[in-house]
């Protein structure tokens, strides 16, 4: 296909005025080579430094990765094109899921396969195993986008989220998680009494203690100069270092205020 060809295809999905749409940027790669630009506004919601983080932090070498709630690929084509052995995208969203593979066609990324499917409760015993496995900003939306017979209300979520990842510990070594505060991403409906980090932090801390998670590590966010850039924390985190939290992030989106997890099995 000629590239002015799969650029317009590519736009025309991507602008597919859905829930998610226009979240992800396109990876750097994907730019150049298609002259393709997408505008996401960094400041707000953003995938680049979510992104530096985590090659920062993870060897994705020669790894088997799954990325659930693939989006329109920023990470999964990302880790593909760099680094993995094999890649396994899920995003039920299928005009989005058919940007990655028409992305992964175009530059032979053998190793990256794409399932227009969510990744439901039930579907869980059916996963192939995975070295690290990517659950970004999906399980809030439990109960609204998937899974409504399970998390009818608020207060099903947080036992939904054990069980979940209770079985995704036949699956995976690791998972970096990381969620929102808002239930569905409503404001109405706020998961936590604080868009603080550290009410998320306790939530993330219950979830993982019952389901056999161990927490390895936290990313949280600050501005830099122009930037919004995570460090990293080694878990637990010190006291004096969350006492500073509010004010490093005073001014940021409730989005950066999601701390990354990088979660380890016990098993
Ligand atoms: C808020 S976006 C997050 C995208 C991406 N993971 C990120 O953090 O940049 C949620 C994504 O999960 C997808 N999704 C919805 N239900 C899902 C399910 N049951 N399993 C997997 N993904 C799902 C949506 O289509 C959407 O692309």
């Amino acid at each position: 296909m000629l590239k002015k060809q799969l650029r317009e295809i590519i736009l025309d999905l991507y602008h597919d005025e859905s829930k998610h749409s226009v979240y992800q940027s396109m990876p750097n790669f994907v730019q150049e080579a298609l002259d393709i630009e997408v505008k996401v506004n960094q400041d707000w919601r953003g995938d680049v430094e979510r992104y530096h983080y985590l090659i920062k932090h993870l060897d994705f070498s020669n790894k088997i990765v799954m990325d659930i709630g693939a989006n329109t690929g920023y990470f999964s084509l990302n880790i593909a094109n760099h680094f993995a052995k094999n890649v396994i995208a899920y995003e039920p969203n299928e005009n989005h899921g058919k940007i990655i593979t028409m992305l992964a066609k175009f530059f032979e990324l053998n190793n990256l396969k794409t399932l227009y499917e969510g990744v439901d409760l039930d579907k869980l015993s059916t996963l192939e195993k995975t070295d690290i496995l990517l659950h970004f900003n999906v399980m809030h939306h439990a109960g609204h986008d998937f899974d409504s017979n399970y998390v009818k209300n608020i207060s099903d979520l947080e036992n939904y989220a054990i069980n979940y990842l209770k079985q995704l510990r036949e699956k995976a070594k690791t998972i970096v998680y990381q969620m929102g505060y808002n239930w569905g991403g409503n404001k109405s409906t706020p998961i936590f009494s604080a868009i603080d980090g550290i009410q998320m932090i306790e939530g993330v801390e219950r979830i993982c203690q019952k389901s056999g998670w161990e927490i390895d590590s936290i990313g949280l966010s600050k501005r830099e100069e122009e930037k919004i850039v995570y460090d990293y924390y080694e878990y637990p985190i010190k006291s004096e270092d969350l006492k500073f939290l509010s004010e490093k992030q005073e001014g940021l989106s409730e989005f950066y205020k999601r701390p990354i997890f990088i979660l380890s099995n016990t098993i």
